[in-house]
């Protein structure tokens, strides 16, 4: 038991709304998209699919988010892939492409006061006439915006709460202002927006300078802003949010990234949001960023996922506030490190999260963490003002206090044990309406009124396989669930499930890839288009697909393997590539930009035929076949020496794939 109170004491705190409150908390929130972050999640089987949807989003079972954010997909590369945009041509609508829609709707089943936000990355071509760049027509591009949240509505009954400009690119007040026009002449009053993704400045300095664009803007979301915000977007009065944040490997140093910047986003930046890039690493690892989600998810052919660390630190918070609740104003850190943020929900509810993260345990992606200490400490609790009276309810033990934990065991390999469920053994003592909590190193408590919280649980899930070594597809499917077929993963242009509606032949469902137009970038999306499929390890295998070219003459299409780099590396690609073309030619490459040359020649190729490509790699060579021919072989091929199969086309043209076969050695 503690001996007196001392007010002087360092290691005294005060939990008080007697001077009034802080600011009003949003929530947590997790990102899909920016770009393809969910692609491999759409392809598990159940129970794992809503096993993985529950762990994200069911309250009171584990992240149990309360925000999330979408890209409005832009058919370009945004990090893991291109996402499809809901208008191709500007003459195209549609609202069923893709897995955002989906996942927006799981989100909601599981939580009906989930937020929803949308964001681009990237436009389709036609939205800057040709220019890369969004804004010389701001009418068009806030059309096509608006567009996506009227379709959310109308097709899937989602209102989507903010939209967003252009993630961390440029904004223009001109284009702001008309989004906000447009928005309100389609009843969307309550659609509210977020600018700009990307720093605090110059949004900030903008809003302070033009009041017509700070009615406009709703709330400041800045990227990545460790912890602290700027004088000026404190001035402007608009909610702080970190609209993007973390994308940290999600080991327990992600974990501990996550803790520290959940809290001290509101204690060093008043920041009332913070979201994670990304909500769940359902992408190929081999991919950027790699398992930089709060899960990961990533072998639909398995069905192994894994609840990573992240999941049970978001928690620690989500599970015991919601948005709405407001911050007291009695937050901060803690003498000896580590922070502590206390929220209420004004209905006399109280939860306190703390966390004691040390440096080396809570290193975040970006930005550079500065050297800080923390030790273990006791820290005393004093509850005042509306809260005294909770006391007593401590006193009797109904207040719920500790329901995750986390206790670094091994220093050495940096291995956390957690979460385990502590009961009120852990406070030192409790007197006088207080309480004194024995802290240690890289640990994260909550203290609430809230008792609902749990920690959800589902049998493991199958163990993790590899991609199979024996792989179809011959897409023939009638209505499919989703747009993409399964593991395909769009590196540069858009491939769609296709119905030749006109084709009784064996070709009437097929793989087509849509885009005929360079998007607006948001990364250096290849000249040319690519899907990846596969096991990034496999070195001898052989690709088969029956091709189809759309464009007389000009048209060419490919299949390759060994293909080593995607996401915003997808122009240096290399590996091994066999094309053919409508001028009746083929070559092989070295590199998807076709530079590399290994062999070419005649093939008789043409459009609007079919024809039958098949590569095999063995070793150091390579060989192709056409139509069941040999048409070249031992081309010699030393790098790379492993990576995806691929399948694709010369430009952003239509062509089309069936048949597609691996056998993997
Ligand atoms: C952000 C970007 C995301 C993703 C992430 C990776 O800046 O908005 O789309 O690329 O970086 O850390
Ligand atoms: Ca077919």
């Amino acid at each position: 038991v503690t001996s007196a109170l001392s007010l002087c004491s360092p290691n005294y705190y005060v939990l008080d709304d007697g001077a009034g409150l802080g600011r009003v908390f949003d929530g947590v929130g997790g990102l899909s998209g920016g770009g393809a972050t969910s692609r491999l999640l759409v392809n598990y089987e159940e129970p794992y699919r809503g096993q993985i949807l529950d762990y994200l989003f069911k309250p009171n079972f584990g992240a149990s988010l309360h925000i999330l954010k979408v890209e409005i997909g832009g058919d370009a590369q945004t990090t893991d892939g291109t996402e499809p945009s809901h208008m191709h041509y500007e003459n195209d609508e549609n609202y069923f492409r893709g897995y955002e829609w989906w996942l927006m709707k799981e989100a909601k089943k599981r939580n009906p006061n989930i937020t929803l936000i949308g964001l681009p990355w990237a436009f389709p071509g036609w939205v800057g006439h040709g220019k890369n760049w969004p804004y010389d027509f701001p009418d068009i591009t806030a059309a096509y915006v608006v567009n996506w949240i009227l379709g959310a509505k109308q097709y899937h009954d989602l209102d989507i709460q903010y939209v967003g400009i252009w993630n961390e690119r440029n904004y223009d007040s001109k284009y702001i202002k008309m989004l906000r026009y447009t928005l309100d002449k389609n009843d969307l009053e309550g659609v509210r927006i977020i600018a700009s993704d990307n720093l605090w400045e110059p949004i900030a300095l903008s809003l302070l300078l033009d009041p017509e664009l700070s009615t406009a803007v709703d709330v400041i979301g800045a990227h990545y802003p460790g912890t602290t915000t700027v004088p000026d977007a404190l001035k402007t009065q608009k909610a702080l949010w970190s609209s993007e944040d973390y994308s940290t490997f999600n080991d327990e140093v992600g974990g501990g990234c996550w803790a520290r910047i959940l809290n001290q986003n509101y204690i060093n930046g008043l920041m009332t949001a913070t979201i994670s890039w990304n909500l769940v690493a359902s992408y190929y690892d081999k991919l950027p960023f790699g398992r930089d989600g709060l899960m990961t998810a990533e072998e639909p052919w398995s069905g192994n996922y894994v609840v990573e660390s992240p999941i049970w630190i978001t928690a620690h918070t989500t599970q015991f506030t919601q948005p709405g609740w407001t911050y007291l104003q009695t937050v901060g850190h803690l003498a000896q490190g580590g922070s502590y943020v206390s929220l209420t929900d004004g209905k006399g509810n109280l939860t306190v999260v703390i966390e004691t993260m040390t440096h080396n345990h809570s290193v975040c992606v970006r930005p550079p963490l500065p050297k800080f200490n923390v030790t273990s400490q006791n820290a005393t609790f004093q509850l005042k003002g509306s809260f005294v009276s909770l006391s007593e309810i401590f006193h009797k033990n109904i207040l719920k206090l500790c329901l995750f934990y986390i206790n670094k065991k091994a220093k050495k390999n940096l291995s956390f044990n957690f979460p385990r469920c502590l009961s009120k053994n852990f406070m030192s003592g409790v007197m006088n309406g207080s309480f004194t909590l024995n802290l240690a190193e890289d640990e994260v408590y909550t203290l609430t009124t809230i008792t609902t919280g749990q920690k959800g649980s589902y049998p493991d899930p199958p163990p993790s396989a590899c991609f199979p070594k024996v792989y179809k597809d011959d897409f023939n499917v009638r209505n499919p669930p989703f747009s993409e077929a399964p593991d395909f993963a769009d590196q540069t242009g858009v491939f769609e499930y296709y119905n030749n509606l006109t084709d009784p032949g064996p070709h009437t469902f097929t793989l087509r890839q849509v885009l005929t137009e360079r998007p607006i970038t948001w990364a250096t999306d290849a000249d040319q288009t690519i899907s990846v499929i596969g096991d990034y390890e496999w070195e001898n295998l052989t690709v088969t697909c029956d091709v189809f070219m759309e464009s007389v003459r000009t048209g060419g299409v490919f299949i390759a393997a060994r293909v080593d780099k995607g996401g915003q590396s997808i122009r240096s690609t290399n590996g091994i590539f066999f094309w053919v073309f409508a001028d009746g030619t083929y070559k092989v490459t070295n590199d998807l930009a076709g530079q590399a040359v290994l062999a070419e020649g005649q093939s008789g190729t043409r459009a609007y035929g079919w024809h039958t490509l098949s590569l095999t790699v063995t070793g150091p060579l390579a060989s192709g076949m056409l139509n069941g021919y040999p048409l070249w072989k031992n081309a010699v091929v030393l790098n790379p020496k492993n990576g995806w199969a691929a399948i694709g086309t010369h430009s952003f043209e239509l062509a089309q794939f069936d048949n597609f076969a691996i056998v993997a050695q």
